[in-house]
């Protein structure tokens, strides 16, 4: 998303991207990527470690006209609190966006020819369980029992709204796509892994041995359809 606002500000003229993340091999890759994406263009590219909950944060990052902060905040203890410096980062007049929510990912035909059908959805509702129990489990956690819109109103933020948009990439699917849904189902297995039933395992196991027949990277019938969500707010100018 940072290479694509960095395409964006270099098409009306230039402007400055700052990357954040507190991981620094994270971080540092997406930086060299947008890096090379604004080459030759007006447009500055810096990127700031830092810790998202910390109250220092709009002391470590520049005043922004946009925080794009893209499902981190459900990341952090302690999320109204995390919304409202998110929040003091903006410059007046400035929007904070926060990518989160929207509809599960699916990516698997209903029936595999191996294993029980309704495997997908039994992955997704895995993962679920255990995003309530990773949230549970984070020192210092405090609920958010409202939606982000109250969230964002909550911060102090104004003119608050939310749209959503589908990541459509049916099947047959390119290679790139392909691999994509390999790491999709890796990384939902590894999540609900003590969800899942003993079946459900060995079909995920054959799923992702490449040497296997079964092996879902070489499907021509999988594919990537989803929905996210974005709830946005303004600092009053
Ligand atoms: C689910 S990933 C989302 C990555 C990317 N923003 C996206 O939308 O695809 C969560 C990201 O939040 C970062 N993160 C988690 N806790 C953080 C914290 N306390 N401060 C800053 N970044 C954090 C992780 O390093 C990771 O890059």
């Amino acid at each position: 998303m940072s290479a694509a606002f960095a395409r964006a500000l270099a098409a009306r003229g230039g402007g400055r991207v700052v990357l954040s993340d507190a991981v620094a091999e994270l971080l540092d890759a997406a930086t060299a990527h947008v890096r090379d994406v604004a080459v030759g263009t007006p447009v500055v590219v810096d990127s700031v470690r830092a810790d998202a909950s910390s109250d220092r944060l709009a002391d470590l990052l520049p005043a922004a006209d946009l925080v794009w902060a893209s499902r981190v905040v459900h990341h952090l203890p302690d999320q109204q609190r995390a919304i409202d410096e998110l929040a003091r980062v903006l410059a007046p007049g400035g929007w904070l966006a926060l990518r989160e929510g929207g509809l599960a990912t699916r990516c698997l035909p209903w029936d595999l020819g191996i294993g029980e059908p309704g495997l997908g959805d039994r992955l997704t509702a895995a993962r679920d369980r255990w995003f309530v129990g990773m949230r549970a489990g984070m020192p210092g956690v405090k609920s958010l029992p409202v939606g982000w819109n109250k969230a964002l109103e909550a911060a102090g933020l104004t003119d608050v709204f939310s749209f959503s948009y589908v990541i459509d990439h049916p099947a047959p699917a390119s290679e790139e796509v392909r691999q994509s849904v390999v790491d999709w189902v890796a990384w939902l297995a590894k999540a609900g892994e003590d969800q899942l039933s003993d079946s459900d395992r060995k079909t995920v196991a054959r799923l992702l041995d490449p040497a296997d027949e079964a092996y879902v990277g070489a499907r021509d019938d999988v594919f990537v359809l989803g929905a996210s969500t974005v709830h946005l707010g303004q600092r009053p100018a």
